[in-house]
């Protein structure tokens, strides 16, 4: 008999079955760390309401956390069959118990399951989202620091148009990304809404549990009530987040734009380290920008990504859906995409080199022309359109 924990003894359809399972067996690895941290919690919970004996909790938890720490080491994986996280810990936990792992489900669901680990994965995900921003923040502070003094034109329409720095051009960039941190924050507080004991979606008639408790075991704000309200939000937290992962990779995205243009020979505003760019196969003279073209790249796919997570809840009728799965790999994948993307930032964003002279000789003059109106302004106490005027008649 298979594992499967809906398992009546009935033959399932091995096409219907990988179809249906998909890659989540796969996916879901990455949940079996969260899935175990809540089923701790919960244990706990029927504990303390009466659904199970001290001993009974105890050995619950000892071997819970000895499964969590064997899939970490690779001694276990979820298998096919299996098709979830949520049913290999339990089946790991009959291996290891016998009978009393069964006693694990009570007053749970697959439903709530998946959403609470998701919640716990998305809260650590996004320190870590946190940490690698930072990381980047404080590489564009030290290229600032390092070659800030370098003066190059600002742009506007893609021409030359008034004097800016290599200081002003690296922290725009890193005021912006420390700004992104807001859209991290609205996503952290959807997540931190605990879903447990709201079960398929339709709570635990019949069952007295203290879904609080759950709430405080597990560091949630909040229980998430009514019970119907949990299976209507799952992919919110999610899309919040993959939105604000697209707005991290954009700036990061047009970061790389204006290096790969800096890097042209036509500008050659900025030098890249052999290191950090590639070659052609035909040219030996080439030295390519690929890096910051794929990181550019990535921001591209990022928002396809953030557009199969937001379309699959899209006109879906309330309640669990098995569609809901498939939310698991576009964000998975826009979350690896993200923090590679931030971590090789950091990395090439060291290796990239401005040239001073170069940005003297390429600097046209004219971009000191609002400076000479607000001279004259202050001189000799015209208005500024005024003042605008002699300029430019001056210039002509
Ligand atoms: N893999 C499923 C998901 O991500 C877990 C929940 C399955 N629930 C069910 N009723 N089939 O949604």
């Amino acid at each position: 008999m298979s594992s499967r924990l809906w398992e009546k003894g009935l033959p399932m359809d091995q096409k219907i079955l990988e179809f249906t399972v998909g890659h989540d067996f796969e996916l879901d690895s990455r949940l079996v760390k969260f899935d175990i941290q809540a089923s701790i919690a919960h244990v706990r919970m029927l504990g303390k309401c009466g659904y199970l004996s001290a001993d009974e909790v105890d050995q619950l938890i000892n071997t819970l956390t000895v499964i969590g720490q064997d899939h970490a080491n690779g001694t276990w994986a979820i298998s096919l069959e299996q098709e979830d996280c949520h049913t290999a810990i339990e089946a790991q936990l009959n291996d290891h118990l016998g009978e009393l792992g069964g006693k694990v489900h009570l007053g749970r669901s697959r439903n709530d399951q998946v959403l609470v680990a998701l919640r716990l994965y998305l809260r650590e995900t996004i320190s870590h989202v946190k940490t690698a921003s930072r990381e980047v923040i404080e590489s564009l502070e030290n290229l600032a620091r390092e070659q800030g003094h370098v003066a190059i034109p600002g742009y506007t329409h893609m021409q030359q148009a008034m004097p800016s720095s290599v200081e002003n051009w690296a922290m725009g960039f890193a005021s912006e990304i420390a700004t992104n941190q807001a859209l991290l924050n609205a996503s952290y507080e959807l997540a931190n809404l605990n879903p447990l004991g709201s079960a398929a979606g339709y709570g635990t008639p019949g069952l007295k549990l203290d879904r609080e408790f759950t709430s405080s075991e597990l560091r949630f704000t909040k229980t998430q009530e009514p019970v119907t309200a949990c299976q209507l939000s799952r992919g919110k937290a999610e899309s919040t987040l993959a939105f604000a992962l697209v707005q991290i990779l954009n700036d990061l995205g047009r970061l790389s734009a204006d290096i790969c243009l800096f890097a042209t020979q036509e500008y050659a505003l900025v030098k890249l380290g052999n290191d950090i760019s590639t070659g052609s196969s035909i040219m030996p003279q080439k030295r390519n920008p690929d890096v910051f073209e794929l990181i550019r790249a990535h921001s591209a796919q990022a928002q396809a990504d953030m557009q199969a997570i937001l379309a699959l809840t899209s006109k879906m009728t309330s309640g669990y859906h098995r569609d809901l799965q498939l939310i698991k790999e576009p964000l998975f994948r826009l979350i690896d995409r993200t923090l590679k993307v931030l971590e090789i930032t950091r990395h090439a964003l060291g290796r990239i080199e401005f040239d001073a002279q170069r940005a003297k000789d390429i600097t046209d003059p004219s971009i000191h022309q609002a400076e000479q109106a607000y001279a004259l302004v202050q001189s000799e106490g015209i208005s500024f359109r005024e003042a605008y005027k002699r300029v430019a008649q001056q210039n002509i």
